[in-house]
């Protein structure tokens, strides 16, 4: 409903109207933030005011009449994370809302068009159903499998048929799950999720769904109906099956159990509650098998014939069991859930041996297929799922471990055809595996269904060659890939767990490229919950314990407190610190009691870690990184993280404490691992004896590496003078490995921005553009679609090298290698954030002298579209950008001088109200607030 307000006289509009981040979500936050993006034709426009008006009804969303909250008008600028003040919101509240803002004049602009919220169950008295499930070990057989044994009990499917007196104005499903669910009306699926309600630290929240099925009800009878798997709650996690972890499944509990209420108003307003209850019944059906890692075995002849029919008799079926479950916290799903985001087409069939097919979809992507066959009942087809193949044509399962990842469908010989896809399981794949298919497949028989949370992309960034436009792509595919519900390290092999290190070290480009704001609040959560009670984070969450040695690690665990720096940084969210506040505090004490007060670790400090000093710069190449070292640097960090964060929050005196502290860590840092003479980063090796039980011990360690001066530089342990230095000797080291980089999981996201900061964009830009091994480069020579765990997961035409690389570490879709983006969007794009979420932020593009000659990038930031782009075109650099109301842009112009360049055609002191900073160093600074803006300039 559009309302055009008679005195609107600004263009101000407000848009993208969210709540809690989403857009008309169900929530159960009792006081849900507001959010909207404003657009404007006028320059330089920002909101002097607003007024949000809430109802309980839509027709009431005026001034006046709005019956929930009528903010009047506030003077502020803020359009997002704006509190609602209005009355308290009850369980299943509907709320309408608008929004409008005066302009830099104080003129007022039109209400937006209304946006809804709806409250879900906020009381424990409000759930009424019982936990109803099916125990069907007793039944089960263990499947060998590679040399141990695999336990899968079918899944229960559950039937309830009800009967609606009257036509339905309005229905409700509030559902969840020990274990993962699907929920049916008449046969059609409630939803278009897959794997919910996600995985959490059960024993501490359990999340449910609301779903709004009034146009999946009828009057008269209804089949409700139900199946089970058993998720990460009683399924196989991780890789405690692999090293023989005393529990391999079953962390939170042996046997899955739903809970649900349909709640029903009629049209003559009379209401109804169907929950899940004795009256439910049960019955195994067609899925024999179902697993997160092992996939699914389900056979059609099973499946009871018309069960969704109300015609069926289920007098057959047994009662369900009611289950306790104890008495669980319920909360609501705070994020967009995972579902089918595309779909793939594959791009070849090969026979491989006969009646052994492969199908390439062209693309590694984490996800399902649907297969469509035609045959006799009995007959079983097979899909197994690899991210490459063997030379000579074979899929590679060796580098899945203990995951079977394989999906089994036997048919029941419908004449028409038969379509399936698995419900409860997910694979990492480019390659699938086709056996027992009736006759020969063809591409139509396979479709390939992309999952993962559905994040709303808002990043984009192009160039004018092929090789980085390929990188961004596979780092966007390799991110959709691993935020599977939690941020994941892999989608592929016996593991896919929410890994600390690799999500701290990828938050900043995840949020670039999309909106992970309601992903990271789900995200951080879990890791507040999995924090140890020494207050230590832990190496990944959740953490049901899948090896007892799995503790925390230096770089690992400060994603408690950098991931919520980043939501903060990203979104201007302080109320995620709030709530954090006390752990993160916590998490602080812990450093200080480890480090025994002194302010630094010195070598061998973490030698009580398995891997001893934790994995430090996983995956680098050549000499380590002592671990101490690091992990001094991200105590440091966290402590000067933890300043700004309390000062974002008006804690005053903990802004000064933890300054102080990141003071004292510096220079303890400096007097510990510095020759402040020589500028060179230094470490007693001999501290570390033969190396043995280190991560890489072997190779030796050295404080002189890449990754050293990259994070001394990038994370400020350097004065500005000690930096220049430091950064001679980050390009001399670079130069020395025949202009290489060397870095880990550590250093790869900091090495191009310290080269950058410290005058060495030329060398930034070399490593990005190199295609040998190691390098991004190499990646993408050997036909990578997503980022590899190592440099050198596969070489091409090294059969042999593959062969040896089929080890039990070799990912093909793992983001930690794509944080590179950070610097591509920073420094390429040159799109840096100042104040938190955009408020203020820089444009400043590196323009490389050779190989690249065009650039752009676009981002929806909270406050709207910022974009930056640039072309060489003869002897002259055009640039072109957006700034979004609201702020304001700090744009670096390479020139000659302030002469030299040219806004909108015309020279910058023959423009008013322009605000012309500084030339230096070849740019010139100018200060611009929204809209877009043309500049030109000489090419130096
Ligand atoms: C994971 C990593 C993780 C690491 C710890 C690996 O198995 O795949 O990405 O961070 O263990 O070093």
């Amino acid at each position: 409903m559009l309302c055009i307000d008679a005195l609107a006289v600004s263009d101000l509009k407000p848009e993208y109207l969210r709540c809690e981040y989403l857009e008309n979500p169900f929530i159960d936050e009792k006081e849900p933030r507001l959010s909207w993006i404003l657009t404007s034709e006028v320059r330089d426009q920002h909101q002097t005011a607003y007024r949000i008006l809430v109802a309980s009804k839509i027709e009431l969303l005026e001034p006046g009449k709005a019956d929930l909250w009528d903010s009047d008008k506030v003077k502020g600028s803020e359009t997002s994370q704006v509190v609602y003040k209005g009355k308290p919101l009850l369980s299943r509240q509907k709320c309408y809302w608008k929004v409008k803002s005066w302009d830099k004049k104080d003129q007022e602009g039109e209400w937006s068009k209304s946006a809804s919220w709806e409250m879900g169950l906020l009381e424990k008295a409000d759930w009424n159903s019982k936990w109803i499930g099916k125990d069907f070990s007793s039944t089960t057989q263990p499947i060998p499998f590679k040399n141990k044994e695999l336990f899968l009990p079918p899944s229960p499917i559950f039937r309830n048929q009800i009967n609606l007196k009257e036509k339905v104005s309005k229905a409700r499903l509030y559902i969840t799950s020990l274990g993962l669910y699907e929920y049916k009306i008449n046969g059609e699926k409630v939803g278009k999720d897959f794997l919910a309600p996600g995985w959490t630290d059960y024993n501490k929240r359990l999340y449910y769904h609301v779903y709004d099925v009034t146009d999946q009800l009828d009057k008269g009878e209804q089949v409700l109906q139900a199946s089970l798997s058993s998720g990460w709650y009683s399924g196989y996690i991780g890789y405690a099956l692999l090293i023989g972890n005393p529990v391999v499944r079953g962390f939170y509990g042996d046997t899955p159990a739903l809970r649900a209420q349909l709640e029903v108003t009629y049209t003559n307003g009379e209401t109804s509650t169907f929950a899940t209850n004795e009256e439910w019944k049960v019955s195994s059906g067609g899925l024999l098998e179902s697993d997160i890692l092992h996939g699914e075995t389900f056979d059609a002849r099973k499946v009871p014939e018309n069960w969704s029919s109300t015609n069926f008799d289920d007098k057959n079926w047994e009662q369900a069991e009611i289950i306790n479950a104890g008495n669980r916290n319920l909360e609501l799903y705070p994020a967009q859930p995972v579902q089918m985001t595309e779909t793939i087409r594959p791009i070849e069939i090969h026979e491989q041996e006969e009646g052994k097919y492969i199908f390439n979809m062209g693309q590694n992507f984490a996800g399902l297929v649907k297969l469509k066959v035609k045959g006799k009942a009995g007959d079983k087809v097979v899909l197994k799922f690899g991210e490459m193949l063997h030379p000579d044509g074979r899929l590679m399962d060796e580098n899945l471990r203990m995951a079977r990842a394989t999906d089994t469908y036997i048919l029941k010989g419908d004449p028409d055809g038969e379509e399936w896809t698995p419900s409860f399981t997910y694979h990492g794949f480019q390659y699938v595996e086709v056996t027992g298919f009736p006759g020969k497949p063809t591409k139509e028989n396979i479709t390939g269904l992309v999952l993962g949370s559905n994040t709303p992309r808002v990043g984009h960034f192009e160039t004018d060659h092929p090789m980085v436009n390929q990188l961004y792509k596979n780092i966007v595919w390799t991110q959709r890939a691993n935020f599977v519900d939690i941020p994941t390290d892999c989608p592929q092999r016996d593991e896919r767990m929410g890994w600390t290190g690799d999500a701290q070290t990828y938050a900043g480009t995840a949020a670039i490229n999309m909106d992970v704001s309601a992903f990271f609040t789900k995200w951080i959560q879990d890791l507040h919950d999995a924090q140890w009670d020494y207050g230590a984070y832990p190496d990944y969450a959740p953490a049901p314990g899948v090896r007892s040695t799995d503790t925390y690690a230096p770089a690992w665990m400060e994603a408690g407190i950098i991931n919520p720096y980043e939501q903060y940084r990203a979104y201007g969210d302080t109320r995620i610190l709030e709530k954090g506040w006390e752990s993160m505090e916590k998490f602080m004490a812990f450093h200080h009691q480890k480090s025994k007060g002194a302010f630094f670790y010195p070598e061998g400090s973490f030698a009580d870690l398995s891997p001893k000093g934790g994995y430090g710069d996983w995956l680098s190449v050549g000499k380590k990184t002592p671990p101490d070292m690091l992990a001094t640097i991200y105590y440091g960090y966290a402590a000067q993280l933890m300043a700004e964060m309390a000062t974002a929050i008006g804690k005053s005196e903990r802004a000064m404490h933890y300054h102080d502290l990141s003071k004292k860590i510096r220079t303890a840092f400096s007097d510990h691992y510095l020759d402040k003479e020589t500028v060179r980063l230094v470490t007693n090796a001999a501290a570390y004896g033969d190396g043995k039980g280190y991560v890489d011990g072997q190779m030796g360690f050295s404080g002189n590496t890449q990754t050293a001066y990259a994070n001394a530089i990038y994370l400020d342990f350097l004065d500005e003078e000690q930096k220049m230095v430091a950064g001679g000797h980050l390009a001399q080291l670079i130069k020395d490995n025949d202009g290489k980089l060397a870095t880990g999981f550590l250093g790869a996201k900091q090495l191009l921005p310290a080269l950058s900061a410290t005058g060495h964009s030329d060398i930034a830009y070399q490593l990005l553009l190199n295609e040998e091994y190691p390098s991004w480069g190499f990646e993408i020579k050997n036909g990578a679609t997503t980022i590899w765990e190592r440099w050198d997961s596969y070489v091409k035409d090294d059969p042999e090298k593959l062969a040896s690389l089929n080890n039990g570490m070799n990912s093909f879709s793992h983001y930690a290698f794509g944080s590179v983006f950070e610097w591509m969007f920073h420094n390429m794009a040159g799109i840096k954030s100042e104040e938190a979420a955009y408020k203020t932020f820089v444009i400043a593009p590196e323009i490389p002298k050779n190989d690249i000659n065009y650039v752009s990038a676009r981002h929806e930031s909270i406050h709207g579209k910022i974009s930056s782009s640039w072309k060489k075109e003869g002897g002259k650099l055009l640039l072109e950008v957006s700034i979004p109301v609201n702020t304001k842009a700090t744009v670096f112009i390479p020139a000659k001088d302030e002469l030299d360049v040219l806004l909108d055609n015309k020279r910058l002191d023959q423009h008013e109200g322009i605000q012309k900073g500084n030339f230096y160093k070849g740019k010139q600074a100018v200060k611009l607030g929204s809209g877009t803006y043309k500049f030109e300039s000489s090419l130096n």
